[in-house]
């Protein structure tokens, strides 16, 4: 619970799967919710019904102002053109407030115009992935973090309330921070899907093919936290198993062309990132690969 700033008020503009599950998170902790606002009234009310309090308001208006610290939940590709708006509606008005964004790939400068006018700006990425689904854990959970002092000491505030760790990106390359999330979260799920498709197309039900597959790959994440990548990779390539890689190229020439593609790339990732030997796992890959489609063809 708050102790110190018992006061402290949240505004949040867009207050869609982050933007309502911080707020609830908040409110929960003690922040009083101001302004929450959607593209359209239903979605700021809805917003407001799950977050528990605030007042939903028709996308920008002054309202806004009515808080101390200002958490942007916009998509992406739509912050800077707010921050632009907020600044107009604003004005002077901006100076001591505090204003955050959630984006992973955008850093604090997409909030210039609002900087610019004496606000405290920065943004506060949770690595965590939010559905429409349920409201996902946040504590424990790491958020990359950066902005001005002013804008880093709420930020920080914020995750040591909630239960998470702050990791400060300052100079990252904040676009590369964000595709490693890609890679850990939404690749991971097409992967899966491209899996449960291949079962599927040998006559497995999509019941089936999960329930076939899940229990693999959680294992494996298991393995990996446990005693980390090396030990955790097994199959045909961990066992320099290079023919059978070859046997699964043969059979993919009839999947779609994208899980072929995305097979050999893999594939050749693993030789770099997991292989202790990785030129000569490359060569033997790539030959299988040249070879197998060869045979393929023929
Ligand atoms: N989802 C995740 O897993 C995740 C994880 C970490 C960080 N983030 C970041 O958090 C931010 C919000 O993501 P989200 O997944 O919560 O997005 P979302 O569910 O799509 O919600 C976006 C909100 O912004 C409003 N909005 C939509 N288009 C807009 C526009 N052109 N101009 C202004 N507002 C607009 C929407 O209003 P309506 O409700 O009225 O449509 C909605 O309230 C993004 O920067 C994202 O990168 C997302």
């Amino acid at each position: 619970m708050l102790t110190q700033g018992m006061s402290e008020t949240l505004s949040i503009v867009g207050a869609g799967r982050v933007g309502r599950a911080l707020g609830r998170q908040l409110r929960g902790l003690g922040w009083r919710i101001g302004a929450v606002t959607g593209t359209t009234l239903p979605s700021a009310r809805a917003a407001v019904r799950l977050i528990g309090g605030g007042h939903a308001t028709h996308w920008l208006t002054r309202q806004v102002l009515d808080s101390k610290v200002i958490l942007i939940t916009t998509p992406d590709n739509a912050i800077e053109s707010v921050a632009g708006r907020l600044a107009e509606i604003g004005g002077d008005e901006w100076r001591g407030k505090v204003v955050l964004h959630t984006s992973g790939a955008n850093g604090p400068e997409v909030l210039k115009p609002l900087a610019d006018l004496g606000a405290a700006a920065g943004s506060m990425h949770p690595m965590q992935t939010f559905s429409d689904q349920r409201l996902p854990e946040l504590a424990g959970r790491i958020f990359g973090i950066d902005g001005s002092p002013g804008a880093l000491k709420v930020a920080r505030k914020m995750i040591r309330q909630i239960g998470g760790v702050a990791v400060r990106l300052s100079g990252a390359n904040k676009a590369a921070y964000h595709a490693a999330g890609s890679f850990a979260c939404a690749h991971v799920l097409t992967l899966m899907e491209t899996a449960v498709r291949l079962l599927m197309s040998q006559g497995f039900t999509r019941r089936q093919a999960v329930r076939a597959l899940l229990p693999l790959t959680r294992q494996t994440l298991d393995n990996f936290e446990s005693v980390g990548s090396r030990q955790a990779w097994t199959g045909p390539m961990a066992r320099g198993d290079y023919s059978t890689v070859g046997r699964h190229v043969r059979a993919l020439a009839d999947s779609p062309r994208e899980f072929l593609e995305a097979y050999e790339a893999i594939s050749r990732l693993a030789c770099v990132v997991l292989s202790g030997k990785p030129g000569a796992a490359l060569s033997q890959i790539n030959r299988e690969f040249d070879s197998g489609l060869n045979r393929k063809k023929k």
